[in-house]
């Protein structure tokens, strides 16, 4: 531990950018100096660690980074666990660069590594993020809702095209294997109908419901599908654009969207389209709303491990940020409360 100050913490970002990682970095920096501790900024994630690719964090070198989306630090998706010598190597450089604390800030995959470090006896404390809203044990990670503004943003759009041309429009947005960026962002767009991965709906269905509005007059229809969406039946399988994996096992979905738009425009006779928003969704400024989030987080992350509380996951709990265990937030997947999928369902009409 360095003599001048409470210690060193070293933060990364791993996994998917995502908007308001700026804003936990700042948020982290600004209260770890108010503090008394160092700060250690770790590029690209857990490859960072690997290869001791880092930068001292001050409160100059944080300014004017609140509004900026993506990370400061960069990201990959690099997995130490893949291999033992990579895990060991990630303790034994987490000494050489005089690092107590770490701050991992990610999703599943990485706050995963996070867990597993924890429990091994390294001081960590996790900060959930990812625009996917995925991860079991906090209300809402950051990223999530500008990717929900941005999704709203581009469904609006559509209406405006759709209508005027008389068309279905198929919407693909992201999410993974939940269907929350689907779910908020087609009710706050307005969608006709949203398919997402926690409930197939048979095609035919889905149909019918651009068939009843045609017969009352509206020519036109928006359909919003999570990229994790599989088809109802015999036909139900993920859609993936390559088999490739990446080092979390992960494969890059895509492509759900135009089978179904075909479909549609095959059983309908409709004309049919289909928009992919793709990683516009993760681009650009993050809402007030993630930028203050993340900063309660950073700012919560800092807290903790000054209070002695590692092996911990910052969290949202209603309107409170508190902390969970990194070993019961992370069991399993959040998924779309059905409470929500029902509301969306009223809309289907
Ligand atoms: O987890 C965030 C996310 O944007 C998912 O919604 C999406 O499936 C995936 O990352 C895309 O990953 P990549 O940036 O590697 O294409």
């Amino acid at each position: 531990m360095a003599n001048d100050s409470k210690g060193t913490i070293g933060i990364l970002t791993g996994g998917g950018d995502c908007p308001g990682l700026n804003a936990v970095i700042r948020g982290v920096v600004r209260r770890a100096d108010q503090l008394g501790f160092k700060v250690l900024g770790i590029k690209d994630g857990w490859k960072g660690m690997l290869k001791e690719l880092a930068e001292p964090l001050t409160p100059a070198s944080v300014s004017g980074i609140l509004h900026r989306g993506g990370t400061i630090l960069g990201t990959s998706r690099t997995n130490p666990l893949k291999k033992e010598e990579d895990k060991n190597k990630v303790k034994e450089n987490m000494k050489k660069m005089g690092i107590d604390y770490l701050i991992p800030v990610g999703g599943e995959d990485t706050l995963g590594v996070a867990r597993v470090l924890a429990a091994e006896g390294l001081k960590v404390v996790g900060v959930p993020k990812t625009i996917d809203n995925d991860v079991e044990g906090t209300d809402q990670t950051f990223g999530f809702d500008t990717a929900v503004s941005i999704v709203t943003e581009a469904i609006d759009r559509l209406h405006t095209t759709a209508e005027s041309h008389h068309r279905v429009i198929v919407v693909e947005v992201m999410g993974r294997h939940t269907g929350w960026i689907a779910t908020m962002g087609g009710l706050a767009g307005g969608a006709d109908c949203i398919l997402i991965p926690e409930k197939s709906v048979p095609l035919d269905d889905v149909c019918a419901i651009i068939r009843r509005r045609r017969e009352r007059g509206r020519l036109f229809s928006i359909i919003v599908v999570a990229e994790g969406y599989q088809l109802a039946g015999a036909d139900k399988e993920l859609v993936t654009k390559s088999a490739k994996l990446d080092q979390f096992g992960h494969v890059q979905l895509g492509g759900i969207g135009e089978i179904i738009a075909s479909e549609i425009e095959r059983r309908t006779g409709f004309e049919t389209r289909v928009t992919v928003l793709g990683h516009i969704q993760r681009g650009g400024s993050p809402t007030a709303y993630d930028r203050v989030l993340g900063t309660r987080y950073g700012v919560k992350a800092v807290d903790l491990i000054a209070e002695g509380k590692c092996g911990m996951m910052v969290c949202l709990h209603g309107s409170k940020i508190t902390a969970m265990p990194l070993a019961s937030a992370l069991t399993k997947l959040k998924l779309v409360d059905p409470e929500l999928v029902e509301t969306a369902e009223i809309f289907y009409a």
